[in-house]
């Protein structure tokens, strides 16, 4: 949830992990911290809020040093304060450690540390993760051990999740990372090494990283480093390299990151669909190398599930729609942090689904394993490469679509959407549940998409034109049936998440099992009705609405002029098959949410209480 970044080399760590820190800022950023070694002592400083004001406190001194660990925090433990803030240290200042995760049995390690004399300052779990390792350092006086061992001695007694990066005074020319379940990776250059949560914190220094994994420890110096297990053994691991470059992390020109990935939605479609959706006559229409290697056992599945969270639970049941239309297999959706508490039956040939645009979403992450320890074959479709949900699934399927930094996903839900057409399709086609006419149709439409795309973002002006118009409301319901309830479901959590205002997304036909009753001139309805199987149905629900004085706001096919007449407002949208009608009439929403919390003076990127990547349940 929150971000951690430290630095080692020759530079000044300083500036290079307080930029680290901004970039990390969208993890979460209610309060941040920082520790550096300045050669002669450790320095720390913490603030609340934003990293501005951490920032404005670092001008009291001079901050001259070439070890630094820093962190952007989003609470769990303790609220969010300046005391609260990481680095969190020990009794004697003398170790800083920067914690992502929960440490669960944190109450009964802090009541024993104190018992032993320990003083306490702040309410967050991490605190006695510095506690411990003071202690072990405390216990082998004698030995002088080393900042590793200590670290490693304080983690036996926690229980929880964790990445951790630790300094101390008492071994002070290296930098300690470890991990358990929270992200790390290491950043590895010439004469300088980083760590940090995220690579787009290390990808403007060097590209060439290191994983950590479960229970590995690493220990930076200026020389070089290692990685050890919990058990002390060395390992050794292989250094990857990242493609993703600072300037793709940055906002290429547009006001705010959201309406830069919004505005990338055909590129990222197209990548999705690169090298995947191919030809006819070219040996099957759709590849996935990711799951190529699990192919035969794909074709005895007879259920599937999908398990996600926020925006890629709601691309999950278009994906319901792709799978038992096309492969003709049951499927059913749930969210992540549900299906972990249901005892759930998962009958043999059940494949599981995770899908996650960071793969580091804790609820999804736990029903994965659960999963998988339950029989099921998992597959998840990710966009972080290298991510642990990524690591931990049998197979996969890569999104492609590039940083998205917008803490509402935008460009994600398309591409996952894109990459769940792709495998009901191919699902559909071993099966030989489909005919190859519907499926050649299909892919010819989908290949349309970008394109079609490119017109909705088009109209951006006029649907910011119609954001003002609706802004002076407060409440919205979202309505849409078969393909378009996802979307509905997913153009509420849209305008819920960045502009504060209170959206409902409904499945059209319970409108008359009693959220009808809301309707009045002061609850504009957001009215999805392509022209599809279920399109004369939606008039009547435009109609039943419009006869209790509520207003329309409909997105409708181009053409449709019958829906002109009872809208009060229409967003059209390019034709196109019903299938394929969910990627467009997403893209309008997506616009309309970004224009209302952007004329409200909203942080759009930044929404008040949300975080991007939820890697706490
Ligand atoms: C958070 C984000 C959402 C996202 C959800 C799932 O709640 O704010 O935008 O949809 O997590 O994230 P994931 O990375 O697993 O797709």
């Amino acid at each position: 949830m929150c971000g951690i970044v430290g630095y080692i080399g020759k530079r000044q760590a300083l500036p290079i992990v307080i930029e680290g820190l901004k970039r990390l800022e969208y993890r979460g950023y209610d309060s941040a911290g920082v520790a550096l070694w300045d050669g002669k002592k450790l320095q720390d400083e913490r603030a609340a809020g934003r990293i501005s004001v951490l920032e404005g406190n670092l001008q009291r001194k001079s901050w001259a040093g070439n070890l630094a660990i820093a962190h952007t925090r989003w609470a769990t433990h303790g609220k969010p304060s300046e005391a609260n803030a990481h680095p969190q240290s020990d009794c004697t200042k003398g170790i800083e450690v920067v914690h992502n995760g929960i440490i669960e049995n944190h109450a009964e390690l802090r009541e024993a540390l104190i018992r032993e004399g320990h003083k306490f300052v702040s309410d967050t779990d991490t605190e006695v993760i510095s506690h411990l390792i003071e202690r072990a350092f405390l216990v082998n006086a004698k030995e002088k051990i080393l900042l590793e061992h200590a670290v490693l001695d304080g983690l036996r007694h926690v229980t929880g999740t964790f990445g951790i990066a630790v300094i101390s005074k008492h071994d002070p020319r290296k930098l300690v990372a470890a991990r358990r379940g929270s992200p790390l990776i290491l950043g590895i250059g010439k004469d300088e090494f980083m760590v940090s949560s995220d690579v787009s914190a290390i990808v403007e220094h060097t590209r060439k990283v290191v994983y950590l994994h479960d229970d590995e420890l690493a220990v930076l110096t200026p020389q070089g480093y290692e990685i050890l297990g919990f058990n002390k053994k060395t390992i050794s691991k292989p250094l990857n390299t990242i493609d993703w470059d600072v300037v793709s992390a940055q906002k290429g020109g547009y006001p705010h990151f959201m309406k830069k990935e919004i505005f990338e939605g055909p590129e990222t479609l197209e990548n999705a669909f690169r090298g995947r959706l191919l030809e006819a006559g070219k040996g099957g229409l759709v590849k996935l190398g990711g799951i190529e290697e699990i192919k035969n056992k794909l074709l005895t599945v007879r259920r599937i599930l999908v398990v996600a969270c926020g925006t890629s639970y709601y691309a999950g049941l278009v994906g319901k729609y792709f799978f038992e239309n096309f492969s003709r297999i049951p499927c059913s959706v749930e969210h992540a942090s549900e299906f972990r508490y249901s005892n759930p039956v998962l009958e043999k040939n059940t494949l599981v689904i995770a899908i996650s645009q960071s793969g580091e979403t804790a609820d999804t992450l736990e029903a994965l394993r659960d999963a998988k320890k339950r029989g099921a074959l998992a597959i998840g479709i990710v966009n972080v490469v290298g991510s642990t949900i990524a690591r931990e699934s049998d197979a996969g399927v890569y999104n492609h679509a590039g940083p998205e930094i917008g803490v509402a996903s935008t460009k994600a839900f398309l591409s996952q959407l894109g990459v769940l057409a792709l495998l009901a399709m191919l699902l559909g086609k071993e099966k030989e549940a489909v005919s190859e006419v519907m499926l050649q149709k299909f892919s010819a439409e989908l290949k349309s998409l970008p394109v079609k795309i490119k017109k909705i973002l088009a109209m951006d002006e006029k649907i910011r034109k119609l954001a003002e118009k609706y802004l002076k409301y407060d409440n919205f319901l979202f309505l849409g049936r078969k393909y378009q309830y996802p979307v509905a479901l997913e153009g509420a959590l849209k305008l819920k998440e960045i502009s504060y205002k209170y959206a409902e997304g409904l499945a059209a036909g319970e409108m008359k099992h009693g959220p009808i009753a809301l309707v009045d001139e002061d609850m504009p309805c957001i009215v999805l009705a392509p022209k599809d199987s279920v399109y004369e149905k939606m008039l009547s629900n435009i109609e039943e609405i419009k006869a209790r004085g509520g207003k329309i706001l409909a997105v409708a096919t181009e053409g449709d002029e019958r829906i002109a007449k009872l809208a009060d407002d229409v967003i059209y949208i390019p034709h196109t098959m019903e299938e394929a009608a969910p990627f467009l009439s997403v893209v309008p929403l997506q616009l309309f949410a970004y224009h209302t919390s952007d004329l409200l003076g909203l942080d759009v990127d930044k929404p008040r209480n949300l975080a991007k990547s939820v890697t706490v349940e």
